[in-house]
């Protein structure tokens, strides 16, 4: 397994010691997996990317051990809180095997969904990494080089847990602009198995999707919208579909599968769409999908979202069900302002196209807006065009996507009538 990892050094034998300051003490205590560089007082010794940190409190009793990154703001990613550990295959397996069972519910036995996210970082005590199975295709996606150093554990720890028979490295932005941390590792590297030949096919609630796990956004697919898009499917029958930043085509497939009259998918990225053609063509033996392909009732529309909304606005089409599921708009705290106004903008504009009585479903991905706020935003840009929204339901994250502390809550989505 993983020849590529064969030059890599494993962690410093000696762990580094951190006294940290009076409130992140605190936050350590209370589980927060982040101890920020600005909150570090005295280090023992400088080190590398992946070597273990111990944070000790102003009695040097122990708080917690993590992975340390002499680059990143987060300077260290705490693996276990309050008791010492070893930190070995052992204990990666022991961390995988408990997201399994967590996710067990999921139906993966009926084999109806063999897409589901295994490993989501902080949320499931594995800080900076994450695991999303495409079937027997894993992607193993990282946002610090600190786990590098110890891939050779978690690769065994990986596989005696589910069936791995390609794994796929994928690598943070942040995380690319530092070579000299990764040892050779790129982005899209094959860790195990051959080189994949084309896109990899995996079932969603009984539907087929293809993904690209070398080159597509994220890990390949956004498994965290699964429940919704379900949920779209039961909204369907006999609709007129907008379903704008659909990616591949996920909620405009459910929408067809559901019974929609039509379905139009508008994206930027015109791969993407391809994709979401592709996928509609692969879901043939559902008739309802069927039907949308024969009548040639799947328009894409390789656009910005913005402008094609107004457009379709200005040609007078209206839809009956309109989903906007946009990219996280605010990465940082000085953006929420404009993440605000464009989630306003994204409502003012889905309503100029929703017929009334109409169904909006409009989706957040940005952990900086609360869900408070995010709904707020919506509901007060709707009621500025006088369709004041009645609500059907707020949604959050699937069991796949766990909540471990404050800042992993990032999903919410609004399920609403308009006037
Ligand atoms: C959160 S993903 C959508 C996931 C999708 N709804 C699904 O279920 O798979 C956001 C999408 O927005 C697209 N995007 C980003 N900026 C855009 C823009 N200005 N206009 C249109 N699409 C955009 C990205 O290409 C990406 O596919």
């Amino acid at each position: 397994m993983g020849s590529l990892l064969s030059g890599i050094p494993g962690p410093a034998e000696q762990r580094i010691g951190l006294r940290v300051t009076p409130a992140a003490e605190r936050a350590i205590r209370g589980g927060h997996p982040w101890v920020f560089e600005r909150a570090v007082r005295q280090q023992s010794r400088d080190g590398r990317a992946g070597d273990l940190a111990v944070i000790f409190d102003r009695r040097r009793s122990f708080l917690a051990v993590g992975l340390y990154d002499p680059h990143a703001p987060i300077r260290v990613r705490v693996l276990q809180h309050g008791e010492p550990a070893a930190i070995n295959q052992g204990w990666f397996q022991a961390r995988m095997a408990a997201a399994a069972r967590l996710r067990a519910p999921l139906g993966k036995a009926t084999g109806d969904t063999t897409g589901y996210r295994l490993v989501h970082g902080e949320n499931d005590g594995l800080p900076g990494l994450v695991v999303d199975c495409y079937d027997r295709t894993l992607v193993l996606k990282l946002y610090t080089p600190a786990w590098i150093p110890h891939l050779r554990d978690v690769l065994p720890a990986l596989a005696d847990v589910v069936p791995v028979e390609c794994l796929v490295l994928r690598l943070g932005r942040a995380m690319q602009e530092q070579p000299q941390s990764l040892y050779g590792l790129s982005d899209g590297a094959i860790l195990v198995g051959p080189p994949l030949g084309g896109p990899v096919v995996f079932r969603e609630n009984g539907l087929r999707f293809e993904v690209d796990p070398v080159h597509g956004q994220k890990t390949g697919f956004f498994l965290d919208q699964r429940e919704n898009r379900a949920r779209v499917r039961g909204l369907a029958s006999g609709a007129a579909v907008l379903d704008v930043f659909s990616y591949t085509g996920g909620f405009s497939l459910y929408a067809a599968g559901g019974g929609a009259r039509s379905v139009v998918s508008v994206d930027v990225s015109r791969p993407a769409l391809e994709a979401a053609l592709r996928n509609f063509e692969r879901n043939q033996d559902d008739p309802s999908v069927a039907r949308v392909v024969r009548d040639r009732a799947h328009e894409v529309l390789a656009e910005d979202a913005f402008e094609a909304l107004a457009r379709l606005g200005r040609d007078r089409r209206s839809f009956d069900l309109v989903i906007v599921d946009p990219p996280a708009f605010a990465k940082k705290r000085a953006e929420v302002e404009g993440a605000l106004s464009a989630y306003g903008r994204l409502t003012h504009l889905a309503l100029g196209v929703l017929r009334p009585g109409g169904i909006l479903v409009q989706a957040s991905c940005s952990s900086r807006v609360d869900a408070e706020t995010f709904f707020t935003a919506v509901h007060r840009a709707a009621a500025a065009v006088g369709r004041p929204l009645r609500e059907i339901e707020r949604t959050g994250h699937p069991i796949d996507h766990p909540i471990g502390f404050k800042e992993g809550a990032y999903l919410k989505c609004l399920f609403a009538t308009a006037p």
